[in-house]
């Protein structure tokens, strides 16, 4: 494994993670994500990603248990949550959103389920237009001063409202956020490469999510969706329009598995292995629903020596940035 720090900040995160999002707590089992998380583990992964609205808060009490059963070092680890949309069947209006209330007690429900006495790392998993960025940035600042946070981020904000949160926590001598949590993958250049770099320039880490587009990189679904894939689940429709619908995306996808099988590398390796050569990501979140995949997609660490500057050019030709 090879470790990065967050940003300019002092942590050191493993340059690939691996994160619970649609598996813990909904499309895997117990047994399934203990092996998971073993296997990333024994791997140097030290960094499991996490949020209050992944399987309603199913996904947190899931990891915390493995956690907690496999007896990971609490000082060899770092786990995070997110706070925004809830974990509440119908969140009402005080169980979802970045007011100081909820950021307060989503947090205090992340420990308890996470069963942690602190977050490593906690983001706002989306804006909210409906809070002031100062009251967000505030209770971010109080907990940490509480030391149930260590570090504060964001999640698919924009690097204007990243800036008013950088500026806000300067003027009041409370803590910045560390980092973004961004989409980046082949399919999803702009927000890191173009709108984040400034930012990232000037010390913001990134530790970035879906490097494979929900499976599409690994070329799965090139000839259709799989039965048992994350495409192929019932309530993720949206996600399986979201990837599928645009034949011009699907084209850039089966060109990419075409010139990764012309390398001798998987596809699911080479795209992990693209996000890392980027020195502004801290980590690779990773995503995976069985043991397999989670070691092939390991591999990707040694596929980053293996590619020429004339190959890295020629995959980035069929993914321009805009
Ligand atoms: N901040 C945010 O808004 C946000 C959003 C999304 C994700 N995230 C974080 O980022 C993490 C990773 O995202 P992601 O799960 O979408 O990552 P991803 O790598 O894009 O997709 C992972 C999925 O692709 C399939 N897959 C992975 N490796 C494979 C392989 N080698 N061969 C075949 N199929 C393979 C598996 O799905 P199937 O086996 O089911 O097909 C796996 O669950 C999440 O767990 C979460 O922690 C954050």
């Amino acid at each position: 494994m090879q470790y990065r720090r967050l940003g300019s900040t002092g942590l050191q995160l493993s340059a690939l993670s691996f994160g619970a999002w649609v598996t813990f707590g909904a499309q895997i089992g117990r047994t399934e994500s203990r092996n998971l998380i073993a296997c990333a583990w024994d791997n140097g992964i030290n960094f499991f990603d996490n949020a209050e609205g992944y399987a309603r808060g199913q996904a947190e009490a899931v990891m915390g248990d493995v956690i907690a059963d496999l007896r990971l070092p609490r000082d060899g680890f770092c786990v995070s949550s997110k706070v925004f949309f809830g974990s509440a069947n119908e969140p009402g209006p005080t169980q979802r959103g970045l007011s100081r209330k909820h950021v307060t007690d989503a947090c205090h429900a992340a420990l308890r389920r996470l069963r942690v006495d602190y977050l490593d790392l906690y983001y706002c998993h989306r804006p909210d237009e409906a809070t002031p960025i100062a009251e967000t940035v505030h209770a971010m600042n109080v907990l940490i001063e509480q030391g149930k946070v260590l570090y504060w981020g964001t999640s698919q904000w924009s690097a204007e409202q990243i800036g008013q949160a950088i500026a806000i926590a300067d003027a009041r001598g409370w803590q910045r956020p560390a980092m973004e949590q961004p989409h980046y993958s082949l399919l999803e250049r702009a927000r890191v490469e173009q709108m984040l770099a400034p930012l990232c320039e000037q010390g913001l880490g990134t530790t970035t999510w879906s490097p494979l587009a929900s499976g599409m990189l690994t070329g799965k679904y090139n000839a259709g969706v799989p039965a048992g894939s994350r495409l192929d689940q019932p309530d993720l429709a949206w996600l399986q329009a979201a990837q599928l619908d645009d034949p011009a995306r699907l084209d850039k996808v089966r060109r990419f598995s075409a010139l990764a099988d012309g390398l001798g590398i998987a596809p699911a390796q080479l795209a992990i292995a693209w996000c890392l050569r980027n020195p502004h990501v801290s980590s690779v979140i990773l995503g995976a629903s069985r043991v397999s995949q989670l070691e092939q997609n390991l591999g990707a660490l040694q596929v980053l020596e293996q590619v020429s500057a004339a190959d890295w050019a020629a995959i980035e030709a069929i993914f321009p940035l805009a």
